[in-house]
């Protein structure tokens, strides 16, 4: 029935960057809900043992680096191999390199796009088939307050400008998937209290910041929601801001 919450016994869930920070959050809680995990890193160990204590049966990790395409291409099959199926993909992995007009910024904003624009795109092309075959087939992509909206020139115009393509893609993804069951959501969060996010001027003060916990409680939600109750965007903002 497409009515009623889905459940997470049998869907199978990918997760790019699942070695620490909200990615190794999200596979925490989403290991709990009862779904069977297939982890992604640069250094798939470490995303057990960031894991701690799981099923074995449900969980597998494999090598994934965001600027190595054949790397996504062997952990799907290798996922497929696995588990039969996929039912979900969080496309989590990303970076943020300052990026100014002041000085030459190039070389940050090519690695920006590799990992936070390309790789989503590569995962979601490899992914969709089976996402398709799924019958209710979810892409959850972590993008960011910087995806719908320039703050402030503190913010990197780097990961402002590919947290935005990645929003684009997102909605694409919706399209792509819709007839077939697929729906995808890009959360938008502002600060969560990562490593990614040390040192970095104008962020929300540390107190105030999101719990990954929080993220990852979100993404377990949106996973239940039937094929009607599709969200598109999901801004959630540690400040008042107009509109998000
Ligand atoms: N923290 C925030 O305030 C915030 C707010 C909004 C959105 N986000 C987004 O949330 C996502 C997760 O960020 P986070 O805060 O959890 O950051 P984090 O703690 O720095 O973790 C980043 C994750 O991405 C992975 N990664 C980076 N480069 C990679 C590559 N080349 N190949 C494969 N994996 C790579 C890292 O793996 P390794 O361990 O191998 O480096 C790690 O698992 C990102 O897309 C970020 O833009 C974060």
């Amino acid at each position: 029935m497409t009515s009623q919450m889905l459940e997470a016994e049998g869907r199978v869930v990918i997760i790019t960057g699942a070695s620490r920070g909200i990615g190794a959050a999200i596979a925490r809680q989403l290991h709990d809900d009862g779904y069977s995990l297939s982890l992604g890193a640069r250094d798939p160990d470490v995303c057990l043992s960031a894991l701690g204590t799981f099923d074995e049966t449900r969980v597998m990790a494999a090598r994934f680096d965001a600027e190595e395409p054949e790397s996504a291409s062997a952990w799907v099959k290798a996922t497929l191999d696995r588990f039969g199926r996929i039912d979900v993909l969080v496309n989590n992995a990303g970076i943020l390199r300052m990026v100014t007009f002041e000085e030459d910024g190039e070389a940050d904003l090519d690695a920006l796009w590799a990992v936070n624009v390309k790789a989503p795109y590569r995962m979601i092309r490899l992914c969709l088939p089976h996402l398709r075959q799924a019958g209710h087939g979810r892409i959850i992509n972590i993008a960011s307050t910087d995806a719908k909206r320039y703050r402030d020139e503190t913010v990197s115009i780097g990961y402002a400008m590919t947290k935005h393509a990645l929003l684009a893609l997102n909605h694409a993804a919706r399209f792509a998937g819709w007839e077939d069951g697929v729906r995808a959501t890009a959360l938008c969060p502002g600060a969560v209290d990562t490593d990614l996010i040390a040192g970095i001027p104008g962020v929300t003060p540390g107190p105030n910041r999101i719990p990954t916990e929080t993220i990852a409680r979100t993404v377990s939600f949106l996973l239940t929601l039937p094929d009607m109750a599709s969200v598109a965007e999901m801004p959630m903002n540690t400040r008042l801001e107009s509109t998000i």
